[in-house]
C-alpha cells in the first residue's frame, strides 16, 4: 500500500492550479447515461474516484474516449446492462448516481447498496424514497436496490427532503429530466456542484430551474441531447492548499479557482488571521500570517455554511493557532477519525459526540499515521508539512480518490512529499 513521506518545516512559495471539481465531475459523468448521443466533459480531475466512475460507465456499455488526460467524451448508445455492482459501489458510494439516469431513461435500474463507511452509515433512504414519489417502485433483493418506473417512465411529482443531500438531490434531478410532467424538489441541496450538474442537464436540452436554491423545478422532457461542458474548479482541493499555505507561514498564489464557491471558508480563516487577497476572479494570494493566527470556532452545515469536507483541514490548522477552538460536525457522526492520528503528532484534541475542542498551539512532530478518509488524509498531509521531523502516512489511496498530483502539486512549490511505493521511493517528478 503507498505511503506518503513528508519532512515537515518548509514553507510553501509559489503558484498552485486548482483541478476540476470530483464532486462535480461524478455526477455530470452519471448524467452522460441520460442520452444516446455523445456528451464531452472537459476538466475532469485524472483521480481515482474518475477512474471508477469511468469503469462503472463502461461496464453499463457506454463508450468513453479520452483525448486528452482531463476530457471525457462519453458515448451511452448501446447501454446493455442496468446495475453498478457491489465490487464498484464498495469502493466508491458515488457509483448510487447511476440509479436515477439509468430509471429515467430506461425504466429500469439495479444499484447495490452502499454500505457505512469510514465517517459513518451514510444511507440513500431519501434517495429511494423521492424516487418512490417520481413514481419508481424500489425493493431491496440480496443487497441490491432494484428499482422500476411502472410503465417504463417517472411521473413527474413533488419531492420535500427532510434533510439536505448532495447526491440525494443530484440524483433525483437526473431522474426528472426524463420524468412526465413536472417535478419540484423541496430543501434541495445548494452546493455549487448541483449548479453545475443543472448546467450541463440544461445544455443537454432538460428544463430545470432554480439549481443553487433550496427549491428546484423540472420540466421533464421526451429526449436529451449531445452537449459540452466543463467541470469547476475544486473548492475543496482550492480550501485545502489555502490551509497549507497558511500552516506552512508560507505565500501560494492559487489559480483556475472560484472563490465564489467557498465563501464560508475563506471568511472563516480570514478570522483566524489568514491573509486572502482576491487577486482576480479565479485567483487567490493566501500569506500567513502577520497579526499571528488565532483560534476561531467553526460549525460544519450544508451549503453556503461552512462544508464538512473542510473540517479535518481547518482542525489541522486550529493545532497551530493561539487558543481554543471549538469545531462542531453536524452533516456526519463520526467525521473525526484524523483527532487521533492528529493527536500522536502532539495535537491536544478532546472530543465529545460531535465537538471537538482544539487547544492550540501546540508544536507537532513527525510520526507515522494512518489516513482513515479522503479528507481526514489532506489534513494529515497539512498536519505533516508543518510538523517537525518525518511524517510517514499509511493508506493514501484514500487521498488519491480525490486530490489530482497531489505530491506533485506539493512538491512544486516547495513541500518536502515522496511516495513510497512498494519500498521503492519514487520522486515528484516520477509520480505524474
Ligand atoms: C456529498 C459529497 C461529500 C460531502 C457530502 C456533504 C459527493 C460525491 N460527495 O456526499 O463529499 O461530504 O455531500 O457535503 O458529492 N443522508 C441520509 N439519507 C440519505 C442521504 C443522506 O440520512 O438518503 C444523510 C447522510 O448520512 C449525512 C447527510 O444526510 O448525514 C448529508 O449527506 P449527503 O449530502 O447525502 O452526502 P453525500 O451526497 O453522500
Amino acid at each position: 500500500m503507498d505511503k506518503f513521506l513528508i519532512r515537515g518545516g518548509k514553507q510553501l512559495r509559489g503558484k498552485v492550479v486548482i483541478s476540476g471539481a470530483k464532486n462535480s465531475a461524478l455526477p455530470c459523468l452519471a448524467a452522460t447515461l441520460l442520452t444516446p448521443e455523445t456528451v464531452t466533459l472537459h476538466n475532469v480531475p485524472y483521480v481515482k474516484d474518475l477512474i471508477t466512475q469511468r469503469r462503472l460507465l463502461e461496464d453499463l456499455g457506454a463508450t468513453v474516449l479520452t483525448p486528452e488526460l482531463q476530457t471525457h467524451k462519453v458515448t451511452a448508445k448501446n447501454i446493455e446492462t442496468f446495475e453498478a455492482p457491489y465490487e464498484l459501489v464498495k469502493t466508491m458510494r458515488a457509483s448510487v448516481l447511476a440509479l436515477g439516469p439509468l430509471l429515467a431513461r430506461f425504466g429500469k435500474a439495479k444499484v447495490s447498496l452502499p454500505g457505512g463507511c469510514a465517517i459513518g452509515t451514510r444511507p440513500i433512504d431519501l434517495h429511494l424514497k423521492a424516487f418512490e414519489q417520481l413514481g419508481a417502485v424500489v425493493s431491496l433483493e440480496s443487497g441490491d436496490v432494484v428499482a422500476r418506473a411502472p410503465k417504463g417512465r417517472l411521473i413527474g411529482s413533488d419531492v420535500n427532503f427532510e434533510k439536505v443531500t448532495v447526491t440525494g438531490t443530484e440524483n433525483v434531478m437526473m431522474a426528472a429530466v426524463l420524468a412526465k410532467g413536472k417535478t419540484t424538489i423541496h430543501n434541495a441541496a445548494c452546493e455549487p456542484e448541483i449548479e453545475d450538474l443543472a448546467e450541463l442537464l440544461n445544455k443537454m436540452g432538460a428544463r430545470l430551474k432554480g439549481a443553487g436554491t433550496p427549491t428546484i423545478e423540472i420540466e421533464g422532457v421526451e429526449g436529451l441531447y449531445s452537449a459540452e461542458h466543463t467541470i469547476i474548479p475544486d473548492r475543496i482541493e482550492t480550501g485545502t492548499f489555502i490551509v497549507a499555505a497558511a500552516i506552512t507561514g508560507g505565500e501560494l498564489e492559487i489559480t483556475h479557482c472560484q472563490p465564489n464557491h467557498l465563501r464560508a471558508v475563506i471568511e472563516k480563516l480570514r478570522e483566524t488571521g489568514v491573509e486572502i487577497e482576491e487577486i482576480s476572479q479565479s485567483s487567490l494570494l493566501v500569506k500567513c500570517c502577520a497579526k499571528g493566527l488565532n483560534g476561531k470556532d467553526v460549525t460544519t452545515e450544508p451549503h453556503p455554511h461552512f462544508p464538512t469536507d473542510m473540517q479535518a483541514q481547518y482542525m489541522a490548522l486550529m493545532t497551530q493557532a493561539t487558543g481554543q477552538s471549538i469545531v462542531t460536525e453536524t452533516i456526519f457522526e463520526n467525521r473525526f477519525m484524523h483527532v487521533s492520528e492528529l493527536f500522536r503528532m502532539g495535537a491536544n484534541i478532546q472530543v465529545s459526540g460531535n465537538t471537538a475542542v482544539v487547544h492550540g498551539k501546540t508544536p507537532l512532530s513527525g510520526a507515522p499515521v494512518q489516513a482513515s478518509d479522503l479528507r481526514a488524509s489532506a489534513s494529515l498531509v497539512l498536519a505533516a508539512l508543518s510538523a517537525e521531523g518525518e511524517t510517514l502516512i499509511d493508506r493514501v489511496y484514500h487521498i488519491d480518490r480525490g486530490y489530482e498530483n497531489i505530491v506533485k502539486k506539493l512538491s512544486s512549490v516547495g513541500a518536502d512529499i515522496q511516495r513510497i511505493t512498494d519500498n521503492l521511493a519514487m520522486t515528484a517528478e516520477e509520480n505524474i
